[in-house]
């Protein structure tokens, strides 16, 4: 049986989506698990003056998948309290206060808290500096906050929003979600790197000529107009879940797994990130935006027809680019990024190609490549490594030949979701999987380079919704002499 947790969490945002789609059912697995047993109770505050009688059944509605044991359900809907909360509110603190201590008596915490800031960011200072003006933080246990995306907007608006925090908080009582750190595949990329004999010398400029990450989704902005027209494709996912595979994927070895050793390498990767002045961040970074599409009879509509999105809007739904790194094992190698809405596919994957052997003992049939290996992030979770090989016959050619693993898909639903694995990891006070403050300062800097130079384009750049993004994306590579490795045709459409 693991460790149980004692906590009150408060969560702000309770009513929101990402509360019921993600933290409640993150929540209750954690529960069945024992993780969380009888010593925890949540806080939902929101602005909605709802009952707890109706917060419980929201709670449970949530967590009601096909396996839910009713009365399972039931006796963990009853660790869930609703506050009605204006946070600008100074008293609505007081109120709050007295609640968490009452259910602290009465769930036998001990003075743990978990603050969880899951709703819009407008609020995210104010809600930090009441916390603390109004004395929410217990002297008993532990105080930890959790803080969701966007961390600011920019560079001068993610320090201001830092500061303030750490105004209430220390630095080791914050925990920066970035989901993507919790994925299963994702913390796999450490061990694959570091627990096999034959990637970890080759991990490096000498072998490796290029290295491609692809977060591509099917999907449009769906109801998220709001958020995203604001944000965009670079700051929605590069700033932090693209940044942040690129780290895990060229850091140097850790020390050992811990949160402090794994942020010292981390740290050199963002410090090597190559500045890009304006004509160098215009040159190497492409931007686009879907338009509507005919796919098999059915028409996908542009984003400029999304509901919520401006008529004019010049928000990209597409970046592609090319990021170097200045530090020794990687010097030279270029690292390709691409991610954006409404494309063939929903796939995260990377692929790592090798450089091609210096005299080849066999003519290279047209078909074959260079060594690649490639990570299949999600949907699908594994490996394939291609690798050439003497084709069949008296000839001597060479071919490519792939060798394939994937996890099971069974084995790999099962596995936790990646806020069971992040919520877990904040109770047990273990930071290595949320990021800090130095890489997200290092990566906005980056970002808003980018953005100043998109800043004076007049015009934004389209791909059909169902394609890889603009023909741009495509001669960044062609223009190095290559391509990108995943070119998918096969479209599945998005609801
Ligand atoms: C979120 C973005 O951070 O990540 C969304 O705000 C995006 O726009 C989502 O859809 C993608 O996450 P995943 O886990 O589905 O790849």
């Amino acid at each position: 049986m693991p460790e149980e947790s004692r906590a009150v969490i408060i969560i702000f945002g309770g009513s929101g989506d990402l509360a019921s789609r993600k933290l409640y059912p993150a929540l209750f697995n954690l529960y069945r698990r024992g993780v969380l047993a009888e010593h925890f109770a949540v806080i939902g505050t929101a602005r909605r003056p709802w009952s707890d009688e109706h917060y419980h059944e929201v709670v449970a509605n949530a967590v009601a998948g096909a396996h839910a044991d009713a009365e399972q359900v039931h006796a963990f809907a009853q660790h869930f309290f609703y506050q009605s909360h204006d946070v600008t509110d100074a008293d609505h603190y007081i109120t709050l206060k007295n609640l968490a201590a009452k259910l602290d008596d009465q769930f036998a915490v001990g003075g743990n808290r978990v603050f969880y800031m899951a709703m819009a960011p407008d609020f995210f200072e104010t809600i930090a500096s009441h916390l603390k003006s109004e004395h929410l933080l217990t002297d008993a246990g532990f105080n930890r906050l959790i803080i969701e995306k966007p961390f600011g907007h920019d560079y001068a608006s993610a320090k201001a929003l830092n500061d303030s925090l750490t105004a209430t908080f220390d630095d080791d009582q914050i925990f920066r979600i970035d989901h993507y750190l919790g994925k299963e595949m994702i913390q796999n990329l450490l061990a694959f790197r570091f627990d096999n004999a034959i990637f970890e010398g080759v991990w490096n400029k000498d072998f490796i000529d290029n290295i491609q990450i692809t977060l591509s989704e099917a999907v449009g902005v769906e109801e998220r107009a709001g958020y995203y027209e604001k944000a965009g494709a670079l700051r929605d996912m590069v700033q932090n879940h693209v940044m942040q595979v690129l780290s895990y994927l060229t850091m140097p070895k850790p020390k050992s797994f811990t949160a402090t050793d794994i942020l010292t390498e981390k740290d050199k990767v963002f410090a090597a990130l190559r500045p890009y002045d304006l004509a160098a961040a215009k040159a190497n970074f492409v931007q686009a935006q879907y338009v509507a599409a005919q796919i098999d009879g059915k028409t996908v509509p542009g984003y400029r027809q999304e509901e919520g999105v401006a008529p004019d809007s010049q928000t990209p739904t597409f970046v592609a680019g090319k990021i170097l790194l200045d530090m020794p094992q990687w010097q030279g190698v270029p690292i390709y990024i691409r991610t954006g809405k409404r494309l063939t596919r929903k796939s995260t994957q990377i692929t790592l190609t090798f450089k091609p052997v210096t005299a080849p003992l066999f003519s290279q049939a047209e078909a074959s490549r260079p060594d690649s290996l490639t990570i299949y992030i999600e949907p699908s979770e594994g490996y394939s490594l291609q690798l050439n090989g003497k084709a069949l016959g008296t000839g001597f050619d060479v071919e490519p030949d792939e060798l394939r693993y994937r996890h099971d898909p069974t084995a790999a639903a099962a596995a936790p979701e990646a806020y069971e694995r992040l919520i877990s990891n904040v109770l047990e006070g273990d930071q290595t999987n949320f990021t800090h403050w130095s890489e997200l300062s290092a990566s906005w800097r980056f970002i808003d380079a980018i953005q100043a130079a998109w800043s004076q384009e007049t015009t934004m750049p389209t791909y059909p919704a169902a394609t890889m993004g603009p023909k741009a994306a495509f001669d960044l590579l062609e223009r190095d002499g290559r391509e990108w490795f995943w070119q998918p045709r096969r479209v599945q459409l998005a609801d």
